[in-house]
């Protein structure tokens, strides 16, 4: 028998009316929080802190001991299946990550699962003390990042601008890339899979750069990818709820909703309300989607934009969020104002 969910975000995902939407940040643990930067001091690398639980669990639980979110989100990184997988990972000071980038399908030898889950088990080990720790109202997210965004660094071996290695190969050898992606789905159905097991309650799956390909090829980078993720997670726990975040997909975003059978979808900061209510709430419960910049400015600005999406979504399921990851220069006390103005807020 089931038992009906109590906490705010599994009822939100459950499409239950409720008298105000749950709310959590993306990347709400970070260098925003001096107390976070004190961990990753001492932690080491920025993957030592990743990858040791009791720290990853500490700056999980950092923001909710400021902040009364309705979840908290594993903390980990979209790139430890590439880092699991074999490919050298490091992230440099003000660069971000930096990989030996792959460019062909003959480089796809040094890629291996077999020591998929030895290399994660510590964040199957945070995922697992986090289930315990946490508050009894709080919900537990885990999450991964979309095939094409994760082959994205391998291929580039950092951030890009214009995409130009991965697509040239993504267009040139359409086969060859495709034991790439079969090779991430994989493992990221398994590495979900494994957190769900600990204790994850939900998952997130992050597609930062969903929003650079054309049509055609989203539907086969993006869109069957996450849709095999999807039915891979359904095929062991058909009851769970997972969300997607395909960033910049403007117009694709109903395609995407229909073709993945996600329960809700993130929508990024440049998606209409209006459109969003009319096209994507009648299917799925919406999440997000306030400028990052705006908690960085904070004030009345702030306080009239929150209340304004608040209204919008708040005749469907709606999950409130930012429409991309909160930025290291986010003064703490506007968190603070952020959380306040949506916990007195009443439908
Ligand atoms: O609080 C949380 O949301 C959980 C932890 C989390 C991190 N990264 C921690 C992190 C999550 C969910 C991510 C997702 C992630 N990682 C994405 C998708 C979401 C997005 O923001 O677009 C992407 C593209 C990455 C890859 C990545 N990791 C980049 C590009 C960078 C460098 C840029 C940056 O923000 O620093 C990272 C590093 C990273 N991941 C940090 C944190 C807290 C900063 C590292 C540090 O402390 O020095």
């Amino acid at each position: 028998m089931s038992t009906l969910p109590k906490k705010r975000l599994l009822k939100a995902l459950n499409k239950e009316q409720l008298d105000r939407p749950p709310f959590w940040l993306m990347r709400q643990a970070g260098r925003y929080l001096p107390e976070y930067r004190a961990t990753r001091a001492n932690a080491g690398s920025f993957l030592d802190l990743c990858y040791n639980p009791a720290l990853a669990e500490e700056v999980t639980l950092q923001p909710l001991r400021r902040y009364d979110f309705d979840a908290a989100i594993l903390f980990a990184d979209i790139l430890l299946i590439p880092d699991a997988l074999g490919q050298p990972l490091a992230y440099k000071e003000g660069e971000g990550p930096v990989l030996d980038p792959i460019r062909s399908a003959k480089e796809l030898t040094s890629l291996s699962m077999d020591k998929l889950h030895d290399r994660l088990n510590p964040v199957y080990e945070t995922v697992n003390r986090l289930s315990s720790s946490l508050p009894s109202h709080v919900t537990l997210i885990g999450f991964a990042g979309a095939p094409w965004t994760v082959a994205s660094y391998m291929i580039e071996g950092k951030g890009s601008k214009d995409y130009a290695e991965i697509k040239k190969w993504a267009y040139s050898d359409p086969e060859g890339f495709q034991k790439l992606m079969d090779i991430l789905v994989q493992s990221t159905i398994e590495y979900l899979l494994k957190q769900v097991e600990a204790g994850a309650e939900t998952v997130q799956i992050f597609d930062t750069w969903a929003g650079v390909l054309p049509d055609d090829m989203f539907r086969k980078w993006v869109i069957a990818p996450t849709r095999q993720i999807v039915d891979g997670l359904r095929a062991v726990h058909p009851d769970l709820p997972i969300i997607g975040f395909p960033k910049g997909i403007a117009g694709n975003l109903l395609e995407f909703v229909k073709g993945t059978g996600v329960t809700a979808v993130s929508l990024d900061t440049s998606t209409p309300l209006e459109w969003a209510v009319e096209n994507i709430q009648p299917h799925v419960v919406v999440q997000g989607n306030l400028d990052p910049i705006m908690v960085v400015a904070g004030g009345q600005a702030m306080v009239d934009r929150v209340h304004e999406i608040l209204e919008t979504l708040s005749n469907g399921p709606h999950i409130f969020n930012l429409g991309h990851g909160i930025i290291p220069q986010t003064p703490p006390e506007n968190v603070a104002l952020l959380a306040e103005t949506i916990h007195a807020w009443k439908k």
